[in-house]
């Protein structure tokens, strides 16, 4: 699965999906390009979601919130005091490490080794062996699981109880488990604010100290009175974003999934005081609906319900996907209360508030937030669409093909156009199809190589038509087209291709 991950990466650059930053300068940690497939693919992503909340909801609006805002907004929100990371220092390896992933990992590790254990004894044993017995009975094995147990029991209170000398003697004490470096020689663990700041303007009292926004949602709870007046909006109902965050990770890790800079899809729903807590199983399941959708497979989700909860919260789940280093989060979706709505009117002394006709009186509102990140729903989907297929080939020998299975809308590329060969007309006739299509689908024409090479340079982009133009083209105007997931080929009029396809390629 690791291995299938790193090709993952390797594909994304080779067929310009994604590059690593200042490429030719080494690059700078966890921040990412998207190269001409990688921005067709994103900006299909960005729609999909836009579409499903903006135009599919009556009552969603949509918002484009600076990224700058006055630096008390993050006072207000609680992020200048509390939105810290736990870090460690590895003295001898320099090495430096956000404690709790650190500790998340080394636990993965530890019980990974105690699977081969087993696993190497169910080969030892074949179709005789008991692996619930085993597990149960077997003394390394129960120690080690004991010693898991006790190890995971104390990393959850250290974060609850928020005990950063207790997450530093649980790496110490995890390295006799399971070694990092071989070595105990570590700083204490101290929190990191992951905030940019910068400096605005330049003035005789000095400049003003700003942050780049680590969320978009602080954009959109500073807004509400303008939205809610501006559109005489009628509680409940919702404003939705999609715009760049900054966090200084500590470290950087598994390629897009974590970033420096990214960009987030969220939506503040506002909501009547007491209601939060249906409309929170409610939006839920919308956006597990959502993510299903794409036809990735049921199996490859699930939710994850917080457990230690967020001051400012009262329900919070994760949707999580199967990734190839295992069931990770994509989205969460947090009912948030009246906190960043109330906060913001006490530090900003303006009455923040929706007079309920029903009601008779006014209120804060409660809001339930939606957020996913763009980027990892990108590494989510690439994950989901990697294929490396055996075929066989017309000769009897074994042929392979790499194929993205990307769900037709979301292909960067929705056709790509081909004359059989580099004459007699076919090239011109081929750039007369795009000239017809281009309107309507992302198209693109390729001459160069074999056909079976040029259809194979489009699976590993995902494109999930091809057209070929021949010499009965000319005579009778139909093409041959052909399917990139099954590889079937059919002869169709020029006249129906674009009915066909945006049939295929809609949402
Ligand atoms: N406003 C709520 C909020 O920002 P979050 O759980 O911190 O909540 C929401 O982030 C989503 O943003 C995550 O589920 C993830 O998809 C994405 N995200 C967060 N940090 C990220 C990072 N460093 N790189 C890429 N995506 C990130």
């Amino acid at each position: 699965q690791e291995d299938i991950f790193k090709k993952l990466v390797a594909h994304c650059k080779e067929y310009g999906f994604v590059f690593q930053s200042s490429e030719i300068y080494d690059g700078l940690g966890a921040v990412y390009d998207y190269g001409q497939n990688g921005v067709e693919l994103k900006n299909n992503i960005k729609k999909y979601w836009w579409d499903s909340m903006v135009m599919l909801h009556e009552n969603v609006v949509g918002l484009d919130s600076a990224i700058f805002m006055h630096p008390t907004i993050w006072k207000a929100s609680g992020h200048v005091d509390a939105f810290n990371d736990p870090l460690i220092d590895n003295k001898d390896s320099k090495k430096r490490y956000r404690a709790d992933v650190l500790i998340e990992d080394q636990l993965a590790k530890f019980e990974e080794k105690m699977n081969k254990e087993v696993a190497k004894a169910k080969k030892r044993f074949g179709d005789a062996f008991d692996e619930t017995q085993f597990r149960e009975t077997n003394p390394r094995v129960l120690a080690n699981q004991q010693k898991w147990n006790d190890l995971h029991a104390r990393f959850s209170k250290a974060l609850n109880d928020n005990d950063l000398a207790e997450l530093k003697q649980i790496i110490v004490d995890q390295e006799i488990a399971c070694p990092i470096s071989g070595t105990r020689n570590w700083t204490d663990v101290r929190q990191f604010n992951l905030m940019f700041g910068t400096e605005m303007g330049s003035t005789s009292d000095g400049a003003l100290k700003v942050y780049l926004r680590p969320e978009t949602a602080q954009g959109i709870f500073v807004n509400y009175l303008n939205v809610q007046k501006t559109g005489r909006m009628k509680i409940p109902f919702g404003i939705a974003q999609i715009g760049k965050a900054f966090r200084n990770e500590i470290v950087a890790r598994q390629f897009i999934f974590r970033m420096r800079e990214f960009e987030q899809m969220e939506m503040q729903f506002f909501v009547r005081p007491g209601s939060e807590l249906d409309w929170f199983d409610q939006w839920k399941e919308t956006r597990m609906k959502w993510h299903r959708a794409l036809g990735f497979g049921d199996d490859n989700y699930r939710f994850h319900v917080h457990e230690k909860l967020a001051h400012y919260a009262n329900a919070a789940v994760d949707v999580e996907y199967k990734f190839p280093f295992g069931f990770k989060e994509v989205e969460g979706i947090h009912s948030r209360t009246d906190f960043d709505l109330s906060q913001h009117q006490e530090f900003s002394g303006k009455k923040i508030q929706y007079y309920d006709p029903e009601l008779g009186k006014s209120y804060v509102p409660y809001v339930v937030e939606t957020s996913i990140g763009v980027d990892r729903m990108f590494l989510q989907i690439m994950a989901a669409s990697y294929n490396e297929e055996e075929l066989e080939a017309a000769n009897g020998k074994k042929d392979t093909r790499v194929v993205l299975r990307l769900p037709a809308a979301l292909a960067p590329i929705k056709l790509a156009v081909m004359p059989l060969v580099k004459k007699d007309g076919l090239p011109e006739k081929a750039r007369e199809i795009i000239d017809d299509l281009k309107f309507d689908f992302k198209c693109q024409y390729d001459e160069k190589d074999s056909i079976g090479k040029r259809y194979r340079r489009q699976d590993a982009v995902g494109t999930p038509f091809c057209v070929t133009v021949d010499h009965q083209t000319l005579e009778d105007a139909t093409v041959t087209i052909r399917y990139r997931d099954t590889m079937k080929q059919e002869r169709v009029a020029i006249a129906d291709l674009k009915g066909m396809i945006a049939n295929e390629v809609s949402f």
